[in-house]
C-alpha cells in the first residue's frame, strides 16, 4: 500500500501515514520512505507507542549507514542509552532516570541543542537522516524547528549565490557548545572530536538540489577574516531561517521524525527543563560507513 502524504508546510515538511516501522520494510517501502525524504527533507511518521530502542535501530539501518557509539566525548557524562550505541540520548533524564542536575555538563551541552544546527556537520562523514524517537515530552512547550535550506537556498539574490559558491566553513562542535553557555571544554573532550570543513553551498546527493549547509558548529570560514566570515554565517543563517522556510513539529508521545541534516537545520526550543521529564532517543545515518574507533 502507497504511503500517504499529507504537507505540513509550504515548501517542506509532511505528515506521513501508511507505514508499520515495527517491521522489516520491503525494497519499495524503504525507497518510497526516501523518495519522500528527497521531496519534503522532514518526514513525520507519527506512532500511537514509542518504538523499542531495538525497533527504533533496525529501522534506521535500513535507510543508511548507521552511527554507533560515540563521536565525542563529554567530560564525566554518564550514558543512559549506553546498552543501545546506535541511539544518542536527546532528553533531559540521567541514567537513573532523573532529570539531569541544573549545573550538569550533560544539560550544558544538550542545551547547544536550542541553536540552528545541522546534527555531525562537526564530523568528516556527515549525517544524512536522523530519526528522533519521542518517548516522554513535556506538557507544553519544547517544540523542534526545522528549515529548509533548499528553500532558502533557492530565494537568495544571485549576487549572494555566487558569492558563497566555493566558500568552505569549518565546523566544531566545541564552538556551538561555548556559543550556548557550556563551559571551557576539557582538553579530552576538545581531542575527542576535532573540527571539520564542508562546502557551504552543496548539492543534495539524491535529490540534485542546491542547499545552503549551515549549522552553529560553523565557526569560520575557510581562508577569511574570522569576523568576516562570522558574520556571513550569521547572515546566511538568518535568510535561512526566515518563518517561510520554517516548520515547527509540536511532539505527540510516540511521533517518528526523520529529518535529513543535508539540507535541513533544525533547533530545540526551551520548556520547563528543571521540572519535567522529557525522553527523546536519535538514530543517525550517515553519509559513508563508519569506520571510526568505537568509543564509548
Ligand atoms: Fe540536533
Amino acid at each position: 500500500m502507497p504511503l500517504t502524504a499529507e504537507p505540513l508546510h509550504p515548501v517542506f515538511a509532511a505528515r506521513i501515514t501508511g507505514l508499520d516501522l515495527t517491521q522489516t520494510l520491503t525494497p519499495d517501502q524503504v525507497q518510497e520512505v526516501r523518495s519522500l525524504m528527497d521531496r519534503y527533507a522532514v518526514c513525520v511518521y507519527p506512532n500511537a507507542v514509542s518504538l523499542t530502542n531495538d525497533q527504533h535501530i533496525a529501522f534506521g539501518r535500513q535507510l543508511g549507514p548507521m552511527q554507533r557509539g560515540r563521536v565525542l566525548k563529554v567530560t564525566g557524562r554518564q550514558e543512559r542509552l549506553s546498552d543501545w550505541p546506535e541511539l544518542v540520548d536527546v532528553g533531559n533524564l540521567d541514567p537513573d532516570g532523573k532529570i539531569q542536575a541544573p549545573d550538569s555538563r550533560a544539560r550544558a551541552f544538550n542545551n547547544g541543542n536550542r541553536l540552528w544546527h545541522t546534527d555531525m556537520s562537526f564530523h568528516p562523514n556527515r549525517a544524512t537522516y536522523s530519526l528522533l524517537n519521542s518517548h516522554l515530552i513535556p506538557p507544553s512547550a519544547g517544540e523542534t524547528e526545522f528549515a529548509d535550506e533548499r528553500a532558502a537556498y533557492d530565494a537568495l539574490p544571485n549576487a549572494m549565490k555566487e558569492r558563497i559558491e566555493t566558500l568552505v566553513a569549518s565546523h566544531s562542535i566545541w564552538h556551538s557548545r561555548m556559543l550556548s553557555g557550556f563551559p571551557e571544554p576539557t582538553a579530552e573532550e576538545i581531542a575527542s572530536r576535532p573540527p571539520a570543513e564542508h562546502k557551504i553551498v552543496q548539492i543534495h546527493p539524491t535529490s540534485g538540489r542546491k542547499t545552503l549547509y549551515l549549522a552553529s558548529h560553523a565557526s569560520h570560514i575557510v581562508g577569511m577574516p574570522v569576523e568576516e566570515g562570522r558574520a556571513l554565517i550569521k547572515e546566511l543563517a538568518d535568510f535561512a531561517t526566515q518563518p517561510r522556510f520554517v516548520y515547527r513539529h509540536r511532539w505527540t508521545q510516540g511521533d517518528v521524525v526523520i529529518w535529513d541534516n543535508r539540507c535541513t537545520m533544525h533547533r530545540a526550543t526551551p520548556f520547563e527543563d528543571l521540572r519535567y521529564p522529557r525522553d527523546m532517543r536519535r538514530a543517525t545515518c550517515r553519509e559513508n560507513e563508519v569506520v571510526e574507533a568505537f568509543m564509548h
